[in-house]
């Protein structure tokens, strides 16, 4: 089998390793969204329970050939929203149109979206907990009745106009529900949750995309990408790529369990997916403010990355992994984190310094 050279034009190994971990959409992830993406329920692999749901409900509409309740789906970046937002729109053999909450800035935006969209519909409201109030109100009525008030005129000669808008589905997508308030959140007839996948899952995901980018794999090296992918389809998928350009360049193209784990570790990726930012924030944590529980914008300023950043995409996997603790005085790391470091635990109520 031969493997496919796709980037050529970059300098693929001189990648700096954060983006692979980074919440930033990159170039490179536009590519991969264009192959790899899963168009329907079938492709969509792990997140069983989510599926199950969305099967049953899909297959209802259509059979009492109603339109779909509204769906909002939560969870941090990169486990599948946007993908799942658009097999729902697939399976349902309706149109997507996307937008976001930050991009909707005016009440008169949505407006012009909600009536040039047709019956039955899918409306993608990626980050739909940054909508402004007024827009979010005007989403109220148009959720609930799927009618719009809209003002025409301004001062005394002003009126209202009630509109009517097709019969569409509105699928928003957060990555923090708690961020989103009650009304809109109530708004909704179907909520899901989606959680990191499992490695096994995620091997599964490695290795449909290494078919389709005609890439050879062994089942361990499938595995040994996905143990380091923290639960993430689309860092799974960063790092099959870089995985395969190191395996071009330095060896034959074929990834092994070895050439995986060889090239992870050029990346600095550790064995449990974890990379420099994540070792910089445990390290801060330990030895900068020795053990003691640290407030999230002093830890954010500490290892130079922005508060939300660290909130969304590395604070949940440390927290899943048992290395970070929430107090209510800060963030701490755990003896867990501790032995991953190689560190001894510091005695419960001494502050730990100079551990380098
Ligand atoms: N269940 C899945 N099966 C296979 N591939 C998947 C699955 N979920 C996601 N992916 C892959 O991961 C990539 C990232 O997924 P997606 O963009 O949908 O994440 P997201 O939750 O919308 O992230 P964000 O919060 O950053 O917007 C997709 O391009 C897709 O290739
Ligand atoms: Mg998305």
């Amino acid at each position: 089998m031969s493997t496919v050279w796709e980037n050529n034009g970059d300098a693929p190994l001189s990648e700096e390793p954060e983006r692979l971990v980074s919440a930033d959409y990159t170039d490179d992830d536009l590519e991969i969204d264009r192959t790899l993406r899963p168009r329907c329920l079938d492709e969509y692999l792990g997140q069983e329970r989510v599926k199950e749901n969305l099967g049953v409900l899909i297959e209802a509409t259509r059979a009492r050939d109603e339109p779909l309740d509204h769906i909002l789906l939560s969870g941090p970046p990169g486990l599948g929203k946007t993908t799942l937002a658009n097999v729902i729109g697939n399976e349902l053999g309706v149109k997507v149109k996307t937008t976001s909450g930050p991009a909707i800035e005016r009440a008169g935006d949505l407006a012009a979206i909600l009536s040039n969209l047709e019956e039955r519909d899918v409306l993608f409201i990626d980050e739909i907990h940054r909508l402004n109030r007024v827009v979010e109100e005007v989403l109220y009525p148009a959720m609930e009745d799927f009618t719009i008030d809209i003002i025409i005129g301004k001062g005394p000669a002003a009126r209202s106009l009630r509109l009517d808008l097709p019969h569409f589905t509105l699928v928003g997508a957060t990555t923090r529900t708690g961020l989103l308030t009650g009304p809109l959140r109530d708004r909704f007839g179907m909520a899901f949750r989606l959680d990191y996948y499992t490695p096994d899952e995620l091997a599964s995901i490695v290795k449909r995309s290494a078919r389709i980018l005609d890439v050879e794999i062994h089942d361990d090296g499938a595995a040994e990408i996905a143990r380091r992918s923290r639960g993430t389809p689309r860092l799974a998928n960063r790092l099959l790529k870089r995985v395969r350009d190191y395996a071009q360049v330095r060896h034959d193209g074929k990834i092994t369990e070895d050439i995986s784990a060889e090239a992870l570790a050029f990346f600095e990726v550790d064995h449990m997916g974890l990379d420099k930012m994540d070792l910089a924030i445990l390290n801060t944590l330990v030895s900068t403010f020795s053990g003691r529980p640290v407030g999230l914008n002093t830890l954010a300023a500490a290892v130079g990355e922005e508060t939300d950043t660290l909130e969304d995409v590395y604070e949940p996997y440390l927290l899943q992994l048992g290395f970070l603790s929430r107090t209510p005085k800060g963030r701490q790391a755990t003896p867990r984190a501790y032995e991953h470091l190689g560190l001894s635990v510091p005695a419960a109520d001494k502050p730990q310094g100079g551990l380098f």
